[in-house]
């Protein structure tokens, strides 16, 4: 990867910073890995990488807005992205931001999520890490919520599915990734759910019901041990 930075190091992903046909790039790597059979660890990386690409693809389609794919590599297992500038990760825009206006980005957050699920997309890791605030402008401002926009990523284990089971485990596994990871949960989860049911009416209600399913499950888990 001449010319290329690694910028991060994952359990199932490096990711390099470069120039890609004069742009600047993300490319994700998807390693091999020794301790998987080797036909198994081909099949499953192609499985992530065909997921993504075509999530994003079907995303595009819907209105939500993705990084740009450039170029699927399957022999090198790379996928060629747009990077995404000016950019911030959610994850850490909840935490220094505040509480009003994330309320305000709450209602969007869920707006977003209800469109997806209405496209019958299942993201399968919704966490505030893969969820980018881009700076329309080129700024790296990130203060008004006008200039904004919500960027989705990260589509390894995204499928296709019509049903509200799926939907509900999307949800509830966001709802879990954002109460191990900030404190405010518990104010701006039920936001997220109203920008939710705002956008996707007609599905809100089984989905909801379908959430709560399996979060009773979650708990009585956790209560069993
Ligand atoms: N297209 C992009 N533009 C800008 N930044 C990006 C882009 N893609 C990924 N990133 C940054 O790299 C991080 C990791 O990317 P990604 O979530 O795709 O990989 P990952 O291996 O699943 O990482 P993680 O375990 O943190 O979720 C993101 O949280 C984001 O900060
Ligand atoms: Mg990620």
């Amino acid at each position: 990867m001449e010319g290329f930075i690694l910028v991060k190091q994952g359990a199932e992903a490096r990711l390099y910073q470069g120039t890609y046909l004069g742009r600047p790039v993300i490319v994700k790597e998807r390693f091999v890995k020794n301790y998987r059979h080797k036909h198994l660890d081909d099949t499953l990386t192609k499985e992530r990488m065909k997921s993504e690409t075509k999530a994003i693809v079907r995303c595009k389609s819907v209105g939500i807005p993705t990084p740009m794919i450039f170029l699927v590599d399957f022999n090198r297992r790379m996928i060629f992205m747009e990077h995404l500038m000016h950019s911030m990760v959610l994850k850490d825009y909840i935490e220094q931001t505040p509480l009003d206006i994330l309320f305000q980005l709450s209602i969007l957050i869920g707006v977003t999520l209800g469109k997806m699920h209405e496209g019958n997309i299942i993201h399968g890791d919704l966490t505030s890490s893969n969820m980018l605030l881009v700076n329309k402008h080129n700024k790296d401002e990130f203060l008004d919520l006008n200039e904004l926009k919500l960027v989705l990523i990260d589509f390894g284990l995204a499928h296709v599915d019509p049903s509200a089971e799926d939907k509900g485990v999307d949800l509830y596994v966001l709802e879990r990734a954002l109460l191990s990871t900030h404190a405010i949960t518990e104010k701006i989860f039920p936001k997220i759910m109203e920008g939710y049911q705002e956008s996707y009416s007609t599905g809100y209600k089984e989905v909801f019901a379908k959430y709560k399913e399996v979060r009773a499950r979650g708990r009585k888990r956790t209560m069993i041990g």
